[in-house]
């Protein structure tokens, strides 16, 4: 069996090797400077104490983490590209014989070949080194879609579902979302902020280290509100950077209309959200809606998606998912960031989304777990879309790992190694509006990485279910680390 730990802010090796070098010298009792024992102890016990200060405060070492020697250290991309797309999605960036050092403000100052590495930094010193001979590096993974802050799964659909009910059917009966958002309201801002936490650990153990995570189990805005403090919260104290999506418009609200709800999200909820985001207590970058029939159709989704823009928000959307409604072109002509689902995008909505360079996230997992067609990847890419990954994590799809989501990616959707590694990097970042500093290893980026144990990085999506991942570091910490 092995041993899981999520580590917070270890202590580092360095700290603990001084520690015991101090330990291993009470045995004798005059050292060769003529000192007593307890001098000697005393001297290095306060050598130990001052490095420990001065590290600390960053002066001890020159820099925070070498990586060194990684049989492939997988860059992804190296010109600072917002999105890889069409035939440059399956080419990814490896060094062979790697290395990589992040200072200590967390970015990465360099990377390239282990010996230009050492040749360079012949006299820094480390605060942590890994060893990565005969291993291999990726960046942290990117999970461009998730609903994470809820409570009271959905075991009994599930079971539903394997015996033949649609998703649509069990929504219309007030199970689906309705269920979720029951059980939303009755929880508590310190339980949902519990479970979030324990499902956010859980995914740093799968490599994730940034996750868009959406609101949309209130609906009301008190509820709302509520989910988007929790996001916010977490979001300070836990390793994995998280981008909040504000999803008032997930669902119908039980005895309103679409047109009410739309009214009431633009007039109501949209006008609370840039006070509430104002004042600090919440943090919402992008607006999403659950673009489908039944549910909000084109007209009202247009004017939440418009709303949401004008009051600063980029526009991240679930559209085309159970049946075509267009929102492919929707997204395009409004400038979205990026737009969810796809399955049944049609051929004009490719075409505009490669144009406009809309990201188009794809969730595997929601079309194993419903039985439904996946959307067509292979021929978005082909389109040029920049095509990214998310888990969909949420009470009707449970997966929480993207190693799971990529394996899934490529013998659903056809998609190459590569392309499913560029879709949950690079391109998730972009959907997030964070290619700028993730998604992969370029100097001023993020010390964001994963180390696995594998000197083939390709294992990462090859070993179904259970990924070697030998340990994730958040801005060069380990964050976890598998024992
Ligand atoms: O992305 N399609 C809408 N939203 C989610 C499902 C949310 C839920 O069923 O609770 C999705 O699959
Ligand atoms: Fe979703």
């Amino acid at each position: 069996m092995f041993m899981h730990k999520v580590l917070i802010d270890p202590v580092p090796l360095s700290h603990r090797h001084d520690y015991f070098r101090t330990s291993s010298l009470i045995g004798s009792k005059i050292t060769k400077k003529g000192q007593t024992i307890v001098e000697f102890a005393a001297q290095i016990w306060i050598s130990s104490f001052l490095k420990l200060i001065m590290s600390q405060a960053g002066l001890a070492y020159t820099h925070r983490t070498l990586i060194k020697n990684a049989d492939q250290l997988v860059v992804v991309c190296s010109n600072k590209e917002r999105v890889k797309k069409g035939k440059d999605m399956d080419q990814v960036e490896i060094i062979a014989n790697g290395s990589l050092v992040i200072g200590h403000d967390g970015k990465i100052v360099a990377v390239g070949s282990a010996d230009a590495i050492a040749a360079q930094f012949t006299d820094a010193t480390f605060e942590h080194v890994v060893e990565a001979k005969g291993k291999s590096v990726v960046p942290g993974l990117c999970d461009a879609h998730t609903h994470p802050v809820w409570s009271g799964d959905r075991v009994h659909e599930f079971k539903a579902k394997l015996a033949g009910a649609t998703y649509l059917q069990i929504h219309e009966m007030g199970g689906g979302i309705g269920f979720t958002v029951r059980h939303t309201h009755a929880s508590s801002e310190e339980e949902l902020e519990e479970l979030f936490e324990q499902r956010l650990n859980r995914m740093l153990k799968f490599g994730t280290l940034l996750l868009e995570a959406k609101s949309g189990y209130g609906l009301d805005w008190a509820n709302e509100l509520k989910m988007l403090k929790v996001i916010h919260a977490v979001a300070k104290r836990h390793p994995i950077h998280i981008v909040s999506n504000y999803c008032g418009a997930h669902s119908v609200p039980k005895g309103l209309t679409a047109v009410e709800a739309t009214k009431d999200i633009v007039e109501n909820q949209i006008p609370a959200l840039v006070k509430a985001k104002e004042a600090g207590e919440i943090d919402p970058e992008l607006i999403d809606v659950f673009c489908e029939k039944g549910v909000f159709e084109a007209k009202e989704s247009r004017a939440i998606l418009a709303a949401g823009q004008k009051a600063g928000l980029k526009i991240n959307f679930h559209g085309d998912e159970l049946n075509p409604t267009h929102s492919a072109e929707l997204g395009a002509e409004l400038g979205a960031l990026a737009i969810s689902h796809l399955e049944c995008i049609s051929e004009e909505g490719m075409a505009a989304m490669a144009e406009k360079e809309v990201v188009g996230v794809l969730l595997p997992t929601t079309a194993y777990v419903l039985r439904i067609h996946p959307p067509p990847a292979r021929k978005m890419i082909d389109a040029g879309i920049p095509v990214a990954l998310g888990s969909d994590f949420n009470p009707n799809a449970h997966c929480l790992s993207m190693p799971h989501v990529m394996n899934l990616a490529c013998v659903m959707m056809r998609m190459t190694m590569n392309e499913a590694l560029v879709a949950a990097t690079i391109n998730s970042a972009a959907s997030m509006d964070r290619a700028h500093s993730h998604g992969s290893l370029e100097v001023g980026k993020q010390g964001d990485v994963v180390v696995l144990s594998t000197s083939s990085w390709e294992h990462l999506i090859y070993q179904q279910v259970d990924p070697p991942i030998e340990s994730v570091l958040r801005a060069g910490k380990v964050v976890f680390q598998r024992s």
